[in-house]
């Protein structure tokens, strides 16, 4: 088999990549198994995908974990996920410090169960100081909740006179989001063939190129990442302008 990574162009890379890791359940069914199981074999495909955006030498991922639907499980799977959580950060944390990757969590967190607010909270900590991939775990995370939160962090400001209306910018709502400190994700995949965005960065993604695959999240490999990568590459990312006045526009476009 071809390594479809030497024909991944390294310098027209996203800068930020955001996955729906979906499937786990389907892929568990699939093979006679608990639901459970797909997201234990989940974790090995996290480790190959952090793994691969941090050689390759992409700048953040971000990871739907949880988001704030997944509250509406059975209480079983939902506890199996949250002990996996913490079990994962806590058996990963070394390796993350000598990956130089650095942990950020998005979402809910006060949502989280006291273990788990402790044991991230400990690991973005403990790789506050790397400098290579930052890995982004949206947990408890929901896209409207969190722009109902900026627009009423907007709101208070107008209304207490430290903002005027007309200064109610792009740049002053990304920068009252969850992800303020990251740039917007250039290419978002979704795994195991739902074609939907399920209240994921809604405010972020605008300009994303979406890529969704048929293979199921335990499934997916580095392989599979250059496969969304290569495809990307062939992509003309516009901004709402003409191919025309792409091609002519003498700043580099990715
Ligand atoms: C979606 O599959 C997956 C999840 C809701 C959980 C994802 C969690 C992991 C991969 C494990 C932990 C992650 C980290 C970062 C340590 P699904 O259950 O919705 O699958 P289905 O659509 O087939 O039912």
């Amino acid at each position: 088999m071809t390594d479809l990574l030497t024909m991944v162009d390294r310098t027209r890379l996203p800068e930020h990549i955001a996955i729906i890791m979906d499937g786990n359940g389907r892929w568990a069914r699939e093979r006679g198994q608990d639901r459970v199981y797909g997201h234990y074999e989940g974790v090995i495909s996290v480790r190959e995908i952090v793994d691969g955006c941090g050689e390759i030498g992409i700048k953040y991922l971000t990871l739907y974990a949880f988001s704030t639907e997944n509250w509406n499980r059975p209480k079983a799977e939902v506890d199996a996920l949250m002990e996996l959580l913490v079990n994962t950060i806590r058996k990963e944390v070394d390796d993350l410090k000598k990956n130089n990757v650095r942990l950020h969590v998005i979402g809910d967190f006060a949502s989280l169960p006291d273990v788990c607010q402790k044991e991230m909270s400990e690991a973005i900590e403990l790789t506050a100081m790397n400098t290579g991939l930052n890995l982004i775990l949206a947990l408890s995370y929901s896209a409207r909740q969190e722009i109902l939160t900026a627009t009423r962090k907007i709101a208070a400001m107008v209304q207490s006179g430290a903002l005027a209306v007309d200064d109610v910018t792009e740049e002053v709502f990304h920068r009252c989001l969850n992800t303020s400190d990251f740039p917007d994700p250039e290419l978002m995949i979704r795994t195991s063939g739902e074609t939907r965005i399920s209240n994921f960065l809604l405010f972020q993604l605008a300009y994303a190129e979406l890529y969704f695959t048929p293979v199921h999240w335990p499934d997916f490999r580095k392989q599979n990442l250059y496969e969304a990568l290569l495809d990307y590459q062939r992509r003309e990312r516009r901004f709402g302008k003409t191919s025309e006045q792409i091609q002519t526009d003498s700043a580099p476009h990715v």
